[in-house]
């Protein structure tokens, strides 16, 4: 292993807020700042150090915020600037730093500098984004974007095409612009200067797109392919990143967690690394992306626990040499963990905590999503009209046009529309779960009568507690900071367990991940001479892990654990 350096980030607890279905303070139905305020104390007790906040920027909200129209301005939905000030100057005094999101690889289509661009071709900002003449009439090339359809708009004002991996209200950014890299830097020495920590980097890996523009192969007769073929991790896009590393994130000492969906383990160097690597986190998707078929095909793929664990502990292997990933099971593009790897049903709470120990414990910085930590689950939504997000409603209209029954779309929303992840947070059992007085803007899920914080605070046993007890013991133990990182009990497909060893001491996290009883003669061995520090059960029965067991050992001498 090679020698870590010792980094606040490293040893911070982060929490996602995705701030639209957080805590609404004005009774308009959606979240805003001043809710999130107003929640620091929990935040607080709950024992979190750093605040990741989803774009709370100026936006038309195509995409919930991650179309920008002005990146130094607040959506009045969310308050105002004041009210950011507040609630960065009320998360200092509580020792909590907070990061932004960073959404450099397109603008809303609304920003003053798109609406530049797109005035004339001529017009000074017009390289600023990435703009083709038609190809015979149709689109430049046949990609397709992120949320389905072609990656081109037409513009008729001036007769060409704009390039949009993501939604066609969210136009591409020309990196190869000098200008334009700037100008995002500026933005980002704004943000510094007010006194944040750093930014959770959305889509980072798209700023770089294949040079000779091709046309690609379409699958079984499709009309469109991936456009993450020709935009996702690019060659040359290092060059961007080193630069955007040197001349504006270095010299603020900005911490950065990269979004990077494409970057192979080979590269892990590259992006996240102490000493060479552009960013200070990553995050890596293969372990919430088992279930679907690469490439957009909205289908699902056989998958299991052993294929789950195989995905974490490969990075983890990996980042024992370099970088430092940020560790997580859920956010706003994901559905809930208990749901989709533990049993939401009877085992929901023992499953949640069992979860939160086997990823919490592993090597980088935890992030807990909102919600999570009181094992909130999946919604039922029962028709396409409860559906909020560009991407789930895009795929429906899509899918009905090829044929597809729309129960078996809706089968697929319910297990992976990211608006799983977005209903509101449960506070309470007061009405819409105590996040507004009014309506909110996606639905509550109706478990929030059984499902919420108030009665997680009061449980001594709740999910909450569990989290909490983590918390603490991440902050107890080195080991579980910097230790190295080694699977144990690797060909289970039931059993998730690993060690961490630093200076004199080890631990080890042994998890059943089934809802049935686990005999293992092996795992005697592996837990011999140490002692219990955490565990979802009161008790421990030799020689067998009960239904979603989890259980931590320490060893206090480095021999121990081995
Ligand atoms: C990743 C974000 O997490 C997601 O919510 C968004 O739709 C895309 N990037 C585009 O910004």
């Amino acid at each position: 292993m090679r020698e870590q350096k010792r980094q606040w980030w490293k040893e911070s607890v982060a929490y996602q807020i995705y701030p639209r279905s957080f805590q609404d303070s004005d009774g308009d139905g959606i979240g805003d700042l001043r809710g999130i305020t107003e929640r620091l104390d929990y935040l607080q007790y709950l024992g979190i150090d750093l605040l990741w906040l989803s774009p709370v920027y100026d936006s038309p909200n195509d995409d919930n915020g991650y179309d920008i129209r002005d990146y130094q301005g607040i959506l009045d939905e969310y308050g105002t600037m004041e009210d950011m000030d507040e609630l960065l100057e009320e998360a200092r005094k509580r020792g909590i730093r907070l990061v932004m999101d960073l959404v450099a690889n397109h603008t809303s289509d609304e920003h003053a500098w798109f609406i530049e661009s797109r005035s004339s071709k001529d017009s000074p900002k017009r390289d600023w984004y990435i703009w083709r003449p038609g190809n015979e009439g149709a689109e430049p090339t046949n990609w397709e974007c992120a949320f389905g359809g072609s990656a081109w708009e037409f513009d008729e004002q001036s007769g060409e095409y704009y390039l949009h991996c993501f939604s066609k209200k969210q136009p591409d950014l020309n990196w190869e612009n000098v200008e334009v890299r700037q100008a995002l830097y500026s933005m980002i020495d704004w943000w510094m200067d007010k006194g944040i920590a750093g930014f959770r980097v959305d889509a980072i890996t798209y700023i770089k797109k294949n040079p000779s523009f091709p046309q690609l192969a379409a699958e079984d007769g499709r009309r469109y392919a991936p456009v993450e073929q020709v935009s996702l991790n690019q060659e040359g896009i290092l060059d961007f990143l080193r630069e955007l590393k040197q001349a504006a994130l270095e010299p603020r000492g900005a911490i950065t967690v990269a979004e990077a969906p494409g970057v192979p383990l080979e590269q892990i160097h590259d992006f996240v690394d102490d000493t060479d690597g552009v960013f200070t986190m990553l995050f890596q998707f293969n372990h919430v992306d088992l279930d679907i078929k690469p490439g957009g095909k909205a289908e699902f793929i056989d998958w299991d626990m052993k294929k789950f664990k195989d995905a974490l502990s490969l990075w983890q292997r990996e980042s024992n040499r370099h970088g430092w990933m940020g560790l997580f099971l859920e956010n706003h593009d994901h559905v809930r963990s208990v749901s989709k790897f533990g049993d939401d049903g009877e085992c929901r709470d023992l499953s949640a905590k069992m979860l939160a120990a086997y990823y919490f414990l592993m090597r980088g910085t935890p992030f807990i999503y909102q919600g999570q930590e009181i094992g909130m689950t999946n919604c039922q939504f029962d028709s396409i009209d409860e559906y909020r997000d560009i991407g789930s409603l895009n795929l429906f209209r899509e899918e009905t046009v090829k044929g597809r029954p729309a129960s078996e779309i809706l089968d697929y929303l319910g297990r992976r529309s990211r608006d799983q992840g977005r209903t509101p947070m449960q506070w309470s059992d007061d009405r819409e779960a105590g996040f507004t007085s009014g309506t909110p803007w996606i639905k509550v899920n109706p478990n929030y009568t059984e499902i919420n914080v108030e009665q997680n605070m009061r449980d001594e046993f709740s999910v909450l507690q569990f989290y909490r007890r983590l918390i603490a013991l991440r902050r107890q133990h080195p080991a579980l900071v910097y230790g190295y990182y080694e699977s144990l009990c690797e060909e289970s497909v039931e059993i998730g367990a690993y060690r961490r060893v630093y200076d004199s001491e080890a631990l080890i996290v042994v998890c059943n991940f089934t809802g049935h009883r686990v005999e293992s003669a092996e795992l005697e061995e592996i837990l011999a001479g140490g002692e219990p520090v955490l565990s979802n059960y009161e008790t421990r029965e030799q020689g067998s892990l009960r239904p979603y067991e989890a259980t931590v050992y320490r060893w206090a001498a480095a021999t121990g654990g081995q």
